[in-house]
């Protein structure tokens, strides 16, 4: 498992065990974090799994796709250079520690 650390939208800070392979996106409702809805279920629609990167102690991740890039910018509430869909991040070893904050508004 990898360790992930959500910031909820009322600063809880949540650490969660993701399974290696799978989208960062099943992690987090698994663990029932706050804001992270996935209405088009993983699709890189919805943006309903914004998130911004805070922190990435491992390294740099991959850039965002051009699907995932679209939607983040005309979909996503308040997007940023950090946002990400966490429905497009395939959660590997890289991501032990990073620090992910909910995006709200949506
Ligand atoms: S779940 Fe819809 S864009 Fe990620």
């Amino acid at each position: 498992m990898v360790k992930v650390i959500f910031i909820e939208a009322d600063g809880a800070r949540r650490e969660i065990d993701a399974t290696p392979g799978e989208p960062l996106m099943y992690a987090a409702k698994d663990a029932g974090i706050a804001g992270i809805i996935a209405e088009c279920g993983g699709s890189a629609m919805c943006a309903t799994c914004h998130c911004y990167l805070i922190e990435a102690p491992q390294g740099p991740l991959p850039d965002p796709l051009i699907d995932e890039a679209d939607t983040i910018e005309f979909n996503a509430n308040d997007p940023r250079a950090n946002s990400r869909l966490t429905c497009q991040i395939t959660v590997t070893d890289a991501l032990e520690g990073a620090v992910f904050q909910v995006a709200t508004g949506r």
